[in-house]
């Protein structure tokens, strides 16, 4: 099988031949690379298979280079690592056991190629391609992997019960290589995932978690997180996405189905990035819809308040997800609970001290914020998208106005609480705290402008209504 190496992967693979040889170890390479370079998709590290010891393949591999690079290994799993020029290969004897990646028991039967090919998860990932030298580049396709590739499938070799019962994470990983590569999940192998939703229980939640943001960084994300509720594992996994479904008709008043518009943000910001927590900012945006919707007589449906309680609800969902509690945390929080002030800016009548108040709550995320809004107009009516995008150029051309003359993005207050406290004599207590604030205010108003010297007499003039005066 031609396979499109570059040179330095058909020099190294040749090095590993080389050895396997010296060894007398039949190697294979197999799983992702070999699923990659088919597809062709960029590969960054290869799995080789070996019937024998993996680690002592390893060691002689790693002995062909000069310096000789480190093998890492795990006695206890029989795999080990070695790096060469950037490029990771991973070595391990094929198992007559069920592949556990990461097992606690690792204690696995050596087997032949056929039955290491039998354990793994999908067909698609259980090519084999010879490193022997009597057959160098044949591919081993006992399942027609290829033809499933060709049918874009995602389809389990063995029956999907006994693929699934190895281990249970595998269900996410077939929808996220779905929604990578664009392809279908084979009925059965779905009807799988169906039956065995509880399974998923037993599987730690950063595995689970690390195959989440594998779907939220894959092209077309929708496809991932469709599945995921069609699947039944998201009311496992996150079932406040799950709430987002449904659109509720009261008098012939309707609100469209929150969790398809959602996935339609979703996609609509992955065309225009690839930060992983902007995506997850476009997710969540409308996560505190379900917990505030209310029908309202002879109005309709409203979702009050639904930002802030999104913003509240970031830290739990993060939490429990174990995503970081860290700054991207803050990030993402910050956009759900902004989402909706720039489009009320698109609004007749809007002041510059509005403009200005955005641009200072948003501060260094206000791009992000403005390409989220941009991503939140998604009606089906073309004349209505039209209208609110050429509105929303304004506010963006009056945002790039008053930051251009206010600079108040990373807004630093030109009177800090120290200087008020020099002036007047004071130590850390209310007063200081109502002269910055009134401080802030007069310039986010436009009463005074963003300068020292202006602030400095409006302190003054602040500090007398309160009966303070300069000590001297
Ligand atoms: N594998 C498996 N079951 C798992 C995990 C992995 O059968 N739960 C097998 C598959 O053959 C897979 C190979 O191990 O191709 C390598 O696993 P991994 O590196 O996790 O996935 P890749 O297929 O390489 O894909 P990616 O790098 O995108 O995760």
């Amino acid at each position: 099988m031609e396979i499109n190496c570059t040179g330095k992967e058909l020099f190294l693979l040749k090095k590993i031949s080389k050895a396997a040889e010296e060894l007398n170890l039949p190697s294979f390479l197999i799983g992702g690379f070999v699923r990659d370079k088919i597809i062709g998709r960029p590969t960054k590290d290869a799995d080789i298979v070996c019937l024998g010891d993996g680690i002592s393949l390893a060691h002689q591999v790693a002995n062909q280079f000069s310096p000789v690079p480190t093998v890492a290994y795990f006695k206890n799993f029989g795999t080990a690592q070695v790096k060469v020029h950037d490029f990771e290969v991973e070595f391990v004897g094929a198992r007559k056991e069920s592949y556990r990646a990461e097992s606690r028991k690792p204690e696995v039967e050596a087997g032949t190629l056929e039955d290491d090919q039998d354990r793994r998860d999908f067909t698609i990932n259980a090519l084999a391609i010879s490193l022997n030298k009597a057959d160098f580049g044949k591919l081993i396709d006992p399942f027609d992997g290829l033809g499933d590739i060709e049918r874009k499938l995602i389809k389990t070799p063995l029956p999907p019960l006994q693929t699934f019962s190895d281990d249970p994470l595998r269900m996410m990983r077939a929808i996220r290589f779905a929604s990578q590569l664009g392809f279908t999940i084979d009925p059965e192998t779905f009807q799988a995932i169906k039956d065995n939703v509880h399974r998923l229980r037993i599987v730690s939640q950063e595995r689970i978690t690390d195959e989440i943001n594998k779907i939220m960084l894959s092209p077309v994300p929708s496809i991932g997180w469709d599945l995921l509720s069609k699947s039944g594992l998201l009311t496992v996994i996150f079932p406040q996405m799950m709430d987002l479904h449904g659109a509720e008709y009261i008098d012939g008043k309707g609100h469209k189905d929150n969790f398809y518009h959602t996935l339609q943000v979703l996609d609509n910001i992955t065309e225009h990035t690839n930060d992983l927590w902007l995506r997850w900012a476009a997710l969540l945006h409308d996560i505190g819809k379900p917990p505030t919707k209310r029908f309202e007589e002879g109005h309709g449906w409203t979702f009050h308040g639904h930002e802030v309680v999104g913003a509240r609800m970031v830290p739990k969902i993060f939490a429990k997800l174990k995503l970081p509690m860290n700054d991207r945390m803050r990030f993402v929080q910050k956009l759900v609970e902004l989402h909706l002030r720039p489009i009320s800016l698109t609004k007749e009548n809007i002041t510059d001290s509005a403009i200005r108040r955005l641009l200072f709550d948003a501060g260094e995320d206000i791009e992000a914020l403005m390409m989220l809004c941009r991503a939140d107009i998604t009606s089906k009516n073309k004349m209505k998208v039209k209208r609110y995008l050429q509105n929303f150029e304004l506010v963006e051309e009056r945002l790039v106005a008053v930051e251009e003359s206010d600079k108040l993005r990373n807004w630093q207050p030109p009177i800090t609480g120290e200087i008020i406290m020099q002036t007047f004599g004071l130590t850390p207590g209310r007063n200081v705290g109502i002269i910055k604030d009134a401080i802030r205010e007069a310039i986010l108003d436009g009463v005074i402008p963003n300068a020292y010297d202006e602030a400095y007499g409006f302190m003054l003039q602040k500090a007398a209504e309160l009966n303070l005066s300069p000590i001297q």
